[in-house]
């Protein structure tokens, strides 16, 4: 059996955990082998990177995206690609995609260096399918405010959501046969429904 690596792109509060847990769930059932994986944050050293990244002063933007980076490198290494090597579906919070949007069109760095220093971090590993739950900046400000508790980069303001918002819509233009874009606002069972359908096509191939 091929691997596969599905990952979940959005903004923060779309509802990335419970659509990927949800398709993680269905995989298993079918009898397939799932590693879960999140970025950042996704390894012991990704812990470490991650609070600094989340919780600590002001980041310049070049260092954020570094950070990033080395974060996506040593989750690739050691977890991700072992994975698909074995057969096994990787199932992601976040990918490339977020730098790209975040620190790209969030942060105003270059968007395409961004891209290609995730990808030299990667040694070019894209995603087969990536679930973009497209969410409003006026929905997000709302799902967050009853969630409690902002970290550093969810305290941003709303116009910093909405550039990330069309920074992966452009992306999900520009390659429209990798990305699954959805109304992050329909029913979750909906949602999960259309999403369980791609990744059976997928591994139908
Ligand atoms: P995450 O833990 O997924 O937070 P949430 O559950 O709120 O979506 O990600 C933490 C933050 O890191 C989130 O605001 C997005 C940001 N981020 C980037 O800016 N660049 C990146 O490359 C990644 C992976 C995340």
């Amino acid at each position: 059996m091929r691997g596969l690596f599905v990952t979940f792109e959005g903004g923060d509060g779309a509802g990335k955990t419970t659509q990927s847990s949800r398709l993680a769930d269905w995989l298993t059932e079918q009898g397939r082998t799932v590693v879960f994986g999140r970025e950042p944050g996704g390894t012991e050293l990704g812990q470490a990177i991650r609070e600094l990244l989340l919780h600590g002063d002001h980041v310049a933007p070049r260092a954020e995206a570094l950070l990033y980076a080395a974060d996506r490198a040593h989750n690739v290494a050691t977890r991700v690609r072992p994975a698909l090597e074995r057969g096994d579906v990787v199932v992601q919070d976040r990918y490339l995609d977020s730098s790209v949007a975040y620190q790209g069109a969030g942060r105003v760095l270059d968007g395409q260096q961004v891209r290609d220093l995730s990808l030299w971090a990667s040694e070019g590993l894209l995603p087969d399918l990536t679930v973009l739950l497209d969410l409003p900046a006026d929905a997000l400000t709302h799902r967050l405010a009853h969630r409690g508790g902002f970290d550093r980069l969810e305290s941003e303001a709303a116009d910093f959501h909405e550039r990330v918002r069309a920074g992966y819509l452009a992306l999900a233009a520009a390659e429209p046969e990798r990305f699954l874009v959805l109304d992050a606002t329909r029913a979750v069972d909906e949602l999960a429904a259309e999403i369980r359908e791609r990744v059976a096509a997928l591994l139908a191939d």
